[in-house]
């Protein structure tokens, strides 16, 4: 083995970006819902994300760059964390492109929302694990703007669990790799590239359909 030692700071232009989601991999997807303050539904993915604390639960994700996610969390105060598993990995790529912000990617995706218990985001209806969240602060670093949520409550499909825990072969879940790759806990590893709202609008890219 033969380590090549790189130094971030004199990586140029996008490369920073494509090699640093190369190496911290995979990472979990949190498609996380939120409500503008005009009372739009957006849902949109984030991959960086992660559990800050276990007692009492804290979730963080990431917005790099202002994005209409970070705008209704700070405006409301509130959001859900939809886990992606296998068969919602499609939606969830949909929903990742540049929708503007009155748009609502629910709607476009053809996804049904369920009402939140607690919080006015609702959840992706067919998430198997969703966490309902308050946000606790946001800090920005670099590029990044880290939000911090206190999970109120979660919800969790009975038929995953096994003895009080999440059974990852029943769960699917989903990690992203570098770029456009994906894998799921089965070591399977796919491509899905990421659509446009310029694709999204002309109809050029189509809502997944029912499988
Ligand atoms: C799998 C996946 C993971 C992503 N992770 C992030 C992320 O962690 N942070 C981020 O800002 N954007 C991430 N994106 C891109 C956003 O989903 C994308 O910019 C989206 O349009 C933001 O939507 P919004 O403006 O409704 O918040 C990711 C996209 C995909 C497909």
């Amino acid at each position: 083995m033969q380590l090549r030692e790189i130094d971030p700071a004199r990586l140029e232009g996008r490369e920073p970006y494509f090699l640093i989601t190369s190496l911290v991999v995979p990472r979990p997807i949190a498609w996380v819902s939120t409500v503008s303050a005009d009372g739009v539904l957006n849902v949109a993915p984030h991959s960086y994300f992660n559990v800050i604390s276990s007692n009492p639960w804290i979730l963080h994700f990431t917005s790099t760059g202002e994005k209409d996610t970070l705008r209704n969390v700070r405006a409301t105060g509130e959001f859900v964390v939809n886990v992606v598993t296998r068969e919602l990995v499609e939606e969830m790529n949909f929903t990742s492109a540049d929708f503007p912000p009155g748009e609502s990617e629910f709607e476009w995706a053809g996804l049904d929302a369920a009402p939140s218990s607690r919080v006015a985001p609702p959840r992706v209806a067919r998430a198997r694990v969703a966490f309902e969240c308050k946000v606790d602060e946001i800090v920005s670093k670099g590029n990044g703007h880290m939000v911090f949520g206190d999970v109120v409550v979660a919800h969790v499909d009975e038929a995953l669990l096994v003895e009080g825990r999440v059974d990852p072969h029943l769960l699917r879940p989903v990690g992203r790799l570098g770029g456009a790759l994906y894998t799921d806990a089965s070591g399977d590893v796919f491509k899905l590239p990421r659509p446009t709202w310029d694709e999204v609008r002309s109809g050029r890219v189509a809502p997944p359909g029912p499988r």
